[in-house]
């Protein structure tokens, strides 16, 4: 069922600090900010050829990552998101193996325009994962 690593989110408390960390100082090429209401984040994509790293600053009051933040206040992996073939499938299956689907278990569309789930960190050895229909 698993398919490629699609992205590693970090999330950050100062994304234009953030940036320059992978534009300058590492050298990559990085997206400019885009803003994603729906999920309360600011996100930059890092390519990395095989894979990218997304960096995401809060946006707005309830942002789902802001709890992260207070515990980890200099930032770091929040998490990994795997490309899957077929998202209603994966669901099944993890709701069969007895995995926790997080919010209403019902796809939402994801920073690529393609339906997204999440599942419970402690199903997963301890990371927040998301599945992402490839
Ligand atoms: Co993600």
């Amino acid at each position: 069922m698993l398919g490629r690593l699609n992205h590693v989110a970090i999330a950050v408390p100062d994304l234009a600090a953030g940036v320059a960390v992978y534009e300058k100082t590492l050298g990559a090429q990085v997206s400019p900010p885009q803003p994603e209401p729906d999920h309360g984040v600011t996100v930059v994509f890092v390519d990395l050829g095989n894979t990218k790293v997304e960096l995401l600053e809060p946006l707005g009051d309830g942002s789902p990552i802001r709890g992260f933040l207070d515990k980890n206040p200099s930032g770091g992996i929040h998490h990994i998101c795997y490309e899957v073939d077929d998202i209603l499938a994966a669901r099944e299956r993890m709701i069969s193996e007895g995995a926790r689907v997080l919010g209403d278990g019902e796809p939402k569309i994801g920073a690529h325009g393609k339906p997204v789930l999440f599942l419970h960190p402690k199903d997963f050895c301890g990371t927040l994962v998301e599945l992402e229909q490839a």
